[in-house]
């Protein structure tokens, strides 16, 4: 069954009805998942005593791209009623300093959840593995850690932090309806991000999964093989639509500027996948902006709420 925030269009093109897909509207979806996580927040406060989440996101330098993200986050979890904070640090902090402010926010017990925002922008090197291992597993609601990825590659999903992207794109996959169970997914990219986790996320629901990457050689056989298509490739329109199925399910995880003259700004913004030939051949198909953007911050909320609900848990079961 087709849900209320999916919806579909039809062209009339010359006598002739020329399909196009079903958007599966981000914007729409997220908004419900915030709705339902305020509900949630308020029961909290109510029956703990003024109880919030509580979100740190720690920052290393002053990336623009970086400060409009960390703002939307910051501005959603107001919304939500969890309490977040922005600790940001001199892009002349070196590695120690970095990994002893996480240590101290790992300790503080007022905080439920830490994400270091990605790329760090520092003078010195400092080696993202160790900064994101630092987080304390209990607290990673970006779920980066190789405790929790570990647990997702191995299919503990309901004991672990789901990284926010894939995370949203599920979600969006369950909007169309379509069941995974017995598909072929197929994920283009293989970040620890996005591609790495998508695939085990897939998996794990029971897809076939095909994850292809910079050296797979005849990538658009495997997207025309693919019954559900997640792109998080980082390169504009790269997949184009005489590559989809008739059909599928695309979900599209790209965020890239190209030039664009007509607008004031000079530029764009424009997925992975190129939209109006997907458009064509595709069941159901994210936007871009618009698609999987709104819902990683959606699902961080999530996890922030879900990481303080098993912090009171713990509590609770000690007193
Ligand atoms: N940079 C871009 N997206 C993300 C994200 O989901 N988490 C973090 N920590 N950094 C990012």
């Amino acid at each position: 069954m087709l849900s209320s925030v999916a919806h579909s269009l039809r062209l009339g093109c010359q006598g002739s009805r020329r399909s196009i897909a079903t958007v599966i509207s981000g914007n729409k979806t997220s908004k419900l998942v915030r709705e339902r996580l305020k509900n949630e927040v308020e029961k909290m406060k109510s029956q703990f005593s003024g109880f919030r989440p509580s979100l740190v996101v720690l920052q290393v330098g002053d990336r623009d791209d970086s400060n409009l993200y960390i703002s939307t986050k910051l501005k959603a979890a107001a919304e939500i009623g969890i309490d977040a904070k922005h600790v940001r640090l001199p892009n002349t902090a070196t590695q120690d300093e970095v990994l002893r402010s996480i240590m101290s926010i790992n300790e503080n017990l007022s905080v439920h959840g830490l994400i270091v925002q990605l790329p760090l922008d520092s003078v010195n090197h400092i080696n993202n593995e160790l900064v994101t291992n630092a987080v304390s597993p209990e607290k990673d609601v970006d779920g980066l850690s190789c405790i929790n990825a570990g647990k997702l590659s191995r299919g503990d999903l309901s004991d672990c932090f789901i990284p926010c992207t894939p995370s949203g794109c599920m979600e969006l996959i369950r909007q169309t309806g379509v069941s995974v169970a017995g598909k072929h997914a197929v994920v283009i990219g293989r970040s620890k991000i996005v591609g790495a986790p998508m695939h085990d996320l897939l998996l794990w629901n029971h897809a076939t999964v095909t994850t292809c990457h910079s050296k797979t050689p005849d990538l658009p056989e495997q997207v025309s093989r693919a019954d559900i298509l997640v792109v998080g490739a980082g390169r504009a329109e790269m997949v184009r639509g005489e590559w989809v199925k008739e059909g599928a399910v695309v979900i599209d995880c790209g965020i890239n500027h190209i030039p664009d003259e007509t607008r004031v700004s000079g530029k764009r913004v424009v997925g992975d996948v190129h939209y109006t030939s997907a458009n064509q051949r595709a069941g159901f198909i994210t936007p871009v902006p618009g698609g999987v953007g709104p819902m990683t911050v959606a699902m961080l909320m999530e996890n922030t709420v879900q990481s303080a609900q098993r912090f009171l848990l713990n509590n609770q079961s000690r007193t």
